[in-house]
């Protein structure tokens, strides 16, 4: 991080100093389609030249750059295709898919709850409880990292997580084969699109291609990004700079994604169900257990990312998430304990939970807040996603 900003920072003394109109936003400049209309022949040289510096140095997004909306990584080996997308979406909504018929994946991951459940701590299997918020899956295509702590690597992995999850779908994926197979429309959609019957991997591979399709576009802040000066509010605009500037949130929200894809111990409070409900408590020693954790039958609080990664440095770090669309996705972090926006906005202002060594007091005005909260709001909200619930054969 303290590279990225000291290139962030060379980078604005030269953009600032030379090209007047590059001083409000080092984005529009660079890497826009007016670029050439606002910063003239000095600029594309800069321009020019930026590009190998930070082709050299840095090869995606950096701390403090934000970008517009592009293309979303598709792996090679799972093209998107029509047929798959509508394929995916099908399984998405099919209660097959779950141990006792109940559940789907929508059925933590709403359409109309921009692909979360609205609860602080997630629905579970009947008779469990989860542990933690359910994750939007608006933009997880960008995520390189998935869940709270990273466990999984592609949305391809991640969608057998939940499937076989004692605490989510509870099934078992040698007979959700079997159950799939014997549906002649479900039989024959894998065999058109993948030339060969269903089985887990393809199940997965058709669920993730729909999952690619969940994007935010056309958010204030992409408008303002590609030139349009009036895409956002005197109000928001004064919040991007406090988010850029005092608030230092773009120090981790940052790229296409407003998220670094790090991990970060930010000591936020315990949901006190964690210990007050022995469900969820079973639940995280549960996962502790499976995760090789020793002492997992006296663990009281989440170790977060340490479960994947056993080390130190990881106790507790959870993974910074997407903002895109943060208006619409409460209640906010792993657990679900702020249920508002402006409690995260005076959690970060406090400077984190207690002891935490990553963030400090910001010293933010109401005013600022206020400014801080309205980017969010305003800037951060793409077009509703609009689901046609399938015919599920
Ligand atoms: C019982 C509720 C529940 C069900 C059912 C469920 N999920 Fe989730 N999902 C969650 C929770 C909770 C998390 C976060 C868990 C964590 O990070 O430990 C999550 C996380 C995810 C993520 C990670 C998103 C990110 O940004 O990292 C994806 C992708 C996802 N779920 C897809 C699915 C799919 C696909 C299905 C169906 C096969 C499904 N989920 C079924 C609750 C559920
Ligand atoms: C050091 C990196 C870092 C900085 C700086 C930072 N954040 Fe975050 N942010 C995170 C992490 C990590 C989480 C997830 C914490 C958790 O789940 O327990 C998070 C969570 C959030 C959430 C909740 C998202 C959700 O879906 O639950 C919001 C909103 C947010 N941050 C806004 C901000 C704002 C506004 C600022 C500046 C005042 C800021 N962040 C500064 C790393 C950071």
């Amino acid at each position: 991080m303290q590279k990225n900003n000291n290139i962030d920072k060379v980078i604005q003394k030269m953009t600032s100093s030379v090209i007047p109109a590059c001083r409000e936003s080092f984005s529009r400049c660079f890497g826009i389609r007016n670029r050439k209309k606002d910063c003239g022949q000095v600029g594309m040289t800069i321009y020019t030249f930026l590009i190998l510096f930070l082709f050299v140095f840095q090869s995606s997004s950096y701390a403090g750059h934000f970008e517009p909306l592009k293309s979303i990584p598709v792996p090679k080996n799972n093209p998107q295709t029509p047929d798959k997308i509508e394929l995916g979406k099908k399984l998405f909504f099919d209660r097959r898919l779950s141990g006792d018929g109940t559940m789907s994946c929508a059925t933590c991951h709403m359409p109309e709850h921009a692909f979360t459940d609205g609860q602080d701590i997630s629905l579970s299997y009947p008779t469990t409880k989860n542990w933690r918020n359910s994750l939007t899956l608006i933009n997880a295509a960008f995520q390189k990292h998935l869940f709270h702590d990273g466990r999984a690597k592609s949305l391809e992995e991640q969608a057998l997580f939940p499937l076989m999850s004692a605490f989510e779908m509870n099934q078992n994926l040698d007979f959700v084969e079997e159950e799939l197979r014997v549906v002649p429309e479900y039989a024959e959609a894998f065999k058109k699109i993948f030339g060969g019957e269903v089985t887990r991997e393809r199940i997965a591979m058709a669920i993730a291609s729909f999952e690619r399709t969940l994007i935010s576009v056309n958010s204030p802040l992409d408008k303002y990004l590609n030139g349009d000066k009036k895409a956002l509010s005197q109000d928001a605009k004064k919040g991007l700079e406090i988010f850029k500037g005092k608030g230092k949130c773009a120090d981790c929200h940052y790229g296409v994604n407003l998220a670094d894809d790090k991990f970060y111990a930010l000591n936020v409070l315990e949901n006190p169900a964690l210990l007050n409900d022995p469900r969820v408590t079973a639940t995280m020693r549960f996962v502790a257990k499976v995760y090789h954790y020793k002492d997992y039958k006296n663990l009281k609080e989440d170790p977060g990312r340490y479960l994947i990664t056993k080390k130190k440095k990881d106790w507790k770090a959870f993974r910074t998430p997407t903002l895109r669309d943060i208006s619409k996705t409460g209640p906010y972090m792993h657990n679900g304990v702020f249920n508002t926006l402006d409690e995260v906005v005076e959690f970060f202002n406090m400077g984190g939970g207690k002891g935490n060594k990553v963030l400090k007091p910001l010293g933010l005005t109401d005013n600022e807040k206020k400014y801080l909260k309205t980017f969010l709001v305003e800037a951060l909200t793409g077009e509703d996603i609009v689901i046609k619930y399938p015919q599920v054969p």
